[in-house]
């Protein structure tokens, strides 16, 4: 048997996994994400042979030092909560959960590309204040998708997920910029590469965020490219805060430089920019853009499925390096 610390209470669909599999699992009994310092002092209340962590907890040198675990698995697809070089120079396995929540990520920008291009959110605004006062014909006036143009920014499984449902549902044309061409793009979904950045950011008429957050992707989307982009564009962003210049991206909506924004990631999480909610023109989520019921049970399983893995001795599938 071994111990398994869970930062904070996830799906059950996991953990039942490790508990059949014969493992003790403690879960944070906090209500809200535990303060590095929390965590560990968490970890040295126990000896624990694997931490199942989230997205939301800072995980580095210092925690990985606080615990004999030589496994963090991580419920997330993204791992920039993580030192993975700290890990790497103590030997720690981290592993991530790719894969299941392509589809559902893609859908709900997909969704964020229509609610703020056919302005549903501020409609529903409207009418619940009770502002209807009868059919106009330029009430709320929005745009078409049809025959537009979507850049994608990164290449990914979520960013194909993306274009592939805006080419086949919308018949919008595609346009992409990765760090190299993509032949599922270019074959499949009749997209052409822009391998300069600021041709996308001038030719789209919706930029969808779909890079993960490196040191060379923070800020890929700042002041001077919202700048090159067109006064009726819009920008989604359901990958991470930090690619985007949150507080450039306010200026850019205040000053009618683009037309709005889908934003369900921020730069300082849970923190807003000054002024940004304050903008009618910007459709605002709390970071649920894999938050389906199946997806995030999926999440829950195979985050599970990589620590039975590693306590088995064998090599868990999602090891991230
Ligand atoms: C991820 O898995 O990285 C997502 O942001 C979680 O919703």
């Amino acid at each position: 048997m071994s111990r398994i610390f869970v930062t904070r209470k996830i799906p059950e669909d996991g953990i039942n996994l490790l508990q059949e599999a014969g493992h003790e699992v403690t879960i944070s009994t906090k209500e809200g994400v535990l303060t590095k310092e929390e965590l560990i002092a968490e970890l040295g209340k126990e000896s624990y042979d694997a931490v199942l962590c989230l997205l939301t907890d800072t995980i580095d040198g210092e925690v990985f030092d606080a615990t004999d675990a030589k496994i963090f698995a991580n419920y997330a697809v993204g791992y920039d909560n993580i030192d993975l070089e700290a890990a790497k120079e103590r030997g720690v396995t981290v592993t991530n959960t790719p894969g299941v929540l392509t589809e559902t990520v893609a859908e709900y920008a997909f969704s964020l590309m229509l609610a703020v291009a056919k302005r549903i959110p501020e409609a529903d605004r409207f009418t619940r204040a009770g502002k209807y006062d009868g059919w106009a014909p330029e009430l709320l006036l929005g745009s078409d998708l049809k025959g537009k143009t979507l850049g994608i920014l990164g290449a990914g499984r979520i960013g194909y997920a993306m274009a592939e449902k805006a080419y086949r549902g919308l018949g919008m044309n595609i346009i992409y910029n990765d760090i190299k061409k993509n032949e599922h793009f270019e074959n499949d979904l009749a997209a052409t590469y822009k391998e300069d950045i600021e041709e996308l950011f001038a030719e789209a008429d919706i930029v969808s965020v779909h890079v993960p957050l490196l040191p060379a992707t923070k800020h890929l989307v700042n002041g001077v490219r919202l700048a090159m982009m067109k006064k009726t564009a819009y920008l989604i962003n359901t990958s991470r805060g930090p690619v985007v210049d949150e507080k450039a991206l306010v200026e850019a909506l205040k000053t009618g430089q683009i037309a709005g924004a889908g934003l369900d990631v921020y730069e300082d999480e849970p923190a807003l920019a000054a002024g940004l909610s304050d903008l009618d023109n910007v459709t605002l989520t709390p970071h649920i853009a894999s938050a389906s019921v199946e997806t995030r049970g999926k999440m829950s399983l195979i985050a599970a499925q990589n620590i039975v893995a590693f306590l088995n001795g064998e090599t868990p599938e999602n090891v991230v390096s």
